[in-house]
């Protein structure tokens, strides 16, 4: 019998020791109704963060946080059910070709998504740009759009009721200093995911300079951490690792990804977001079961006319304009040589101080505030070419944009080694 108390659960984690199934159980459903409390938890996910958890900590404590919710079920759906989820990267609209291109293959993608913090963008924020679209659907309603052949996704704000102690203990780790944990973030990503009913699950592990994990070896193990929780609670995942050196596409900032977004579906695009969607929509369908070739699908046109019928079914108009930001300037070139370099933590940061992003949560954000990229690395440019165009409501923040921006790129003389973008697969 181990016991069960705030303190004596704190120290055997501080100690090194191993938490019993009863002990997490425990303390996860203490601090959901409040009787452990935030200091008690942010103890313990500090030890937490010193001394890790072994598989069946992991295992259980994600299970105790779908249990402190409701866990959706959508075994009824006459189409199967696959979602994706991305641990999040400068640039990565991904969500927004890859759900009405997978539905357009015939599969149900239920994908209840978060909004974005620090310099990586929210989908909600993105899709939130759009003239009358809202992320609030109901559980009814979400059931339609998912069963309707014409839509079959949908992108949603998660309830309080998915995973609720999630939510106190991310807000928490926020604060704290204890997000980077392997067996947090893990737990975190998959009780959500687990919560929302999906049978299976594709991961877009991101790995470099503007991720959470820098490097392959801790992006390898976040993912068979979160593909083994996902075939522990019978959901069956498949992880890609994916590069996260340089922001995904030519844009970064709401609005502006929504629009090349569109460019995607309608057959253009930047051509890493295309081979990202293309291969993350492989996976989906493969293992949703289905025989579909997605870019025979994309290339057909029917992932924009899915497109086009998420955005109605949640308020949207898929026509109107997107926004703009008020102001816009450009940052050219200082000498002629190739692009070897661009950061995308540098380039997220800069998008997050024009307004695309907030510091905390609840802040506004600006829909039409970012940068485009007119070049990337590996491209050729003269002395007085345009690099970047900011755009912002705020333009007092462009100095502090304009500095993040050339400190995240370097001009030289040769053409750097263009690594793969799809580093590893695990599953
Ligand atoms: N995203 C999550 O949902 N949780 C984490 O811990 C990190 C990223």
């Amino acid at each position: 019998m181990t016991a069960l108390d705030a303190v004596s659960i704190i120290t055997t984690k501080r100690d090194g020791g191993s938490l019993s199934g009863e002990q997490i159980d425990w303390v996860i459903d203490g601090f959901t109704r409040g009787e452990v409390t935030d200091e008690q938890m942010s103890a313990l996910a500090m030890a937490i963060f010193w001394r890790g958890m072994t598989r069946a900590e992991t295992a259980r404590w994600t299970a105790a946080m779908i249990a402190s919710g409701q866990r959706m079920d959508f075994t009824d759906l006459p189409r199967p059910t696959v979602d994706k989820h991305s641990t999040g990267g400068v640039g990565d609209k991904i969500t927004l070709p890859l759900a009405p291109l997978v539905a357009a293959c015939g599969a149900a993608v239920p994908q209840l998504s978060g909004r974005g913090l620090g310099h990586t963008g929210g989908t909600l924020d993105k899709l939130e740009s759009i003239p009358g679209w809202r992320a609030d659907v109901s559980p009814a309603r979400l059931r339609e759009i998912l069963a309707d052949p014409a839509v079959g996704a949908a992108v949603c704000a998660a309830g309080a009721d998915l995973a609720p102690a999630d939510k106190r203990l991310y807000a928490l780790r926020d604060v704290t200093g204890t997000v980077e944990s392997i067996p947090l973030i893990a737990s975190s990503i998959m009780s959500k995911k687990i919560a929302e009913g999906t049978a299976a699950l594709v991961l877009d592990v991101k790995v470099g300079a503007g991720a959470f994990m820098k490097d392959p070896a801790s992006a390898t193990e976040l993912a068979t951490t979160m593909v083994e929780l996902g075939a522990d609670a019978g959901v069956r995942t498949v992880a890609l690792l994916t590069a996260m050196d340089t922001p995904l596409g030519r844009t970064a900032g709401n609005a502006l990804e929504v629009a090349e977004s569109v460019e995607v579906l309608a057959g253009g695009g930047p051509a890493d977001v295309v081979e990202l969607t293309l291969a993350l929509a492989a996976e989906m369908v493969a293992l949703a079961g289905l025989d579909a070739d997605p870019a025979q699908v994309l290339a057909s046109g029917r992932a924009m006319d899915h497109w086009r019928s998420m955005v109605r079914a949640q308020g949207g108009d898929p026509d109107a304009p997107l926004p703009r930001a008020a102001h816009t300037e450009t940052l050219r070139a200082e000498r002629d040589g190739v692009l070897t370099r661009m950061d995308a933590l540098g380039v997220g940061l800069a998008v997050w101080r024009l307004g695309a992003g907030r510091a905390k949560q609840g802040d506004p954000v600006q829909f039409g505030a970012g940068v485009e990229m007119h070049a990337k690395p590996g491209e050729v440019v003269r002395a007085g070419d345009p690099l970047f165009t900011m755009h912002t409501d705020t333009p007092r923040m462009f100095p502090a944009a304009t500095s993040a921006l050339r400190e995240a790129i370097d001009i030289g003389e040769r053409v750097p080694d263009a690594g793969p973008l799809v580093l590893d697969r695990i599953g």
